[in-house]
């Protein structure tokens, strides 16, 4: 076993080991009934987590998937950019469908906002970069004013947050340095793009975001202390991770990843919680690899195969709704971000979108010139040279949506995941083989989680 985490520990996490759409908010929804907070840490509304209940599906950007749950703490940690706009559109969606929303969601008043100068940024640099370098090379983002948001973070004076929506005066007086210095950055950025641009004005903007403070208000707390408070008294936390692993800042596929710690390192800083909180780290991963947006992608398909991959996963974001590029499953990248997140187990997801297949190829590794390679290559121009390594399984004919036991699952589905746990090194608990509760099989004696 690998990593940073207390076995004793009741406090678990989950989060993406690929690019992201792994099935997390469904593993979130499964586990959830054994939990108190479900806490998000990391990312924004580029988040696209999707739950199917019975017939009825839900998709979640800003608000953990626990909302479905009734008597869970949902917390937005203050490592999440959160979009006032679209958190009250989910709010008011989850509360048209009859979900209750109220004192069951918290948002840290240290949470920065995603601005709308935010989102034209991100659209704009991206156009940027498309009209001086070509529009391969982009980052291909959700524009969704992640990156600008977590930028302003970091740059400190140009950064607002949750708790400055509830100080009308401090927010008016930040937003008037904040937005001429926006308006002056974003003209230059136009005339790069060719693109027209409409200066903000900070009393709008101000009155506009106040409004939204007071929709918000009752939320929006010291979420720190209300986790370190909970913690003390008994409460049991799951973690719930967004984008994925190989999206990571500082550990994915760089510059085409996102803007914040997608794995169990963010969550320590991305939620205010001590270093070794987390015991149970369920890394989940598909049985294949699908990416959104740019950035390479060894075993990628662009071909039949990667086609029907597609229609059998339904494989188009929850979130832009963009077709997501498919491939074989890379255990190289699996067997990296366990490593860089210290997993116990796997949640092994979709595992029915491979049926059918004559012969399944998993890449079990990289060479470049045809030697291996070592550790993971450092960034996304480096990922492009390697060639990938496959190991070859026959596949399975048989559908496997109605398995509801590990052990009637055809032996050659059994031996993919089989090599799984070899080559990464880590037990696979949660089989999945459909987006329903009902479709899941634990290898593991685990609680009751509802299935
Ligand atoms: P997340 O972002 O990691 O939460 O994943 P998404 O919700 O964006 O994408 C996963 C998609 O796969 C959703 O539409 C789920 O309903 C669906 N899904 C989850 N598990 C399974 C499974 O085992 N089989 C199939 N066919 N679909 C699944
Ligand atoms: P969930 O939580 C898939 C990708 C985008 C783009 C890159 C940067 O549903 O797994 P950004 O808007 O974050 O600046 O885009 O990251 N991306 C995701 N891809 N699932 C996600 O979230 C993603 N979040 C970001 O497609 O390539
Ligand atoms: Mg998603």
């Amino acid at each position: 076993m690998v990593g940073n985490t207390t076995p004793q520990s009741p406090h678990a996490a989950i989060f993406g080991m690929q690019w992201g759409d792994e099935g997390k908010g469904k593993v979130v929804d499964l586990l959830t009934e054994q939990y108190d907070y479900i806490v998000r840490y990391n990312g924004g509304a580029n988040a696209g987590h999707s739950v199917q209940i019975g017939d009825d599906r839900y998709a979640l950007h800003l608000i953990p998937s626990g909302i479905l749950h009734k008597d869970k703490t949902n917390i937005i940690g203050n490592g999440v950019v959160v979009d006032p706009v679209t958190l009250i559109d989910e709010i008011d969606t989850l509360v048209q469908r009859g979900v209750e929303v109220g004192d069951n969601l918290r948002i840290s008043n240290r949470a920065h906002i995603v601005m709308p100068y935010h989102k034209l940024q991100d659209a704009m640099m991206e156009a940027a970069v498309s009209a001086a370098r070509g529009e391969h090379k982009k980052i291909g983002t959700t524009g969704r004013g992640i990156g600008p948001a977590y930028a302003d973070k970091m740059q400190r004076s140009t950064g607002v947050r949750m708790g400055d929506l509830l100080d009308p005066d401090r927010f008016a007086d930040k937003m008037a340095h904040v937005v001429r210095l926006k308006n002056a950055m974003l003209g230059g950025i136009a005339d790069v793009a060719g693109a027209e641009f409409e200066p903000y004005d900070a009393d709008e903007l101000t009155e506009a975001y106040i409004g939204h403070g007071k929709v918000l208000a009752d939320h929006i707390c010291d979420t720190q202390h209300l986790l370190s408070t909970g913690m003390a008294g008994g409460k049991k936390l799951l973690f719930e991770g967004a984008n994925g692993s190989m999206l990571d800042i500082d550990h994915g596929t760089y510059p085409y990843v996102t803007s914040s710690n997608c794995g169990s390192v963010g969550i320590y800083a991305g939620a205010g919680v001590p270093g070794g909180t987390v015991g149970r780290t369920t890394g989940i991963m598909k049985a294949y690899t699908t990416r959104v947006g740019a950035g390479p992608f060894a075993t990628e398909l662009d071909d039949a195969i990667g086609q029907r991959i597609r229609d059998r996963g339904n494989e188009y974001g929850t979130t832009t709704g963009r077709p997501r590029r498919c491939g074989w499953l890379d255990l190289a990248v699996v067997r990296y971000t366990a490593a860089v997140n210290g997993i116990t187990e796997i949640a092994l997801m979709l595992f029915d979108v491979l049926a059918g297949f004559e012969t399944l190829k998993v890449c079990v590794g990289y060479e470049v010139d045809g030697r291996p390679v070592a550790g993971f290559p450092e960034n996304g121009v480096a990922l492009e040279k390697v060639t990938p390594v496959y190991e070859e399984l026959p596949g399975f004919d048989e559908e496997i949506t109605e398995c509801r036991d590990y052990d009637d699952l055809p032996a050659n589905a059994k031996a993919y995941v089989d090599l799984v746990e070899r080559v990464v090194g880590v037990p696979v608990s949660i089989v999945s083989v459909g987006p329903k509760r009902s479709q899941t099989m634990m290898r593991v004696a685990h609680e009751a989680v509802g299935v």
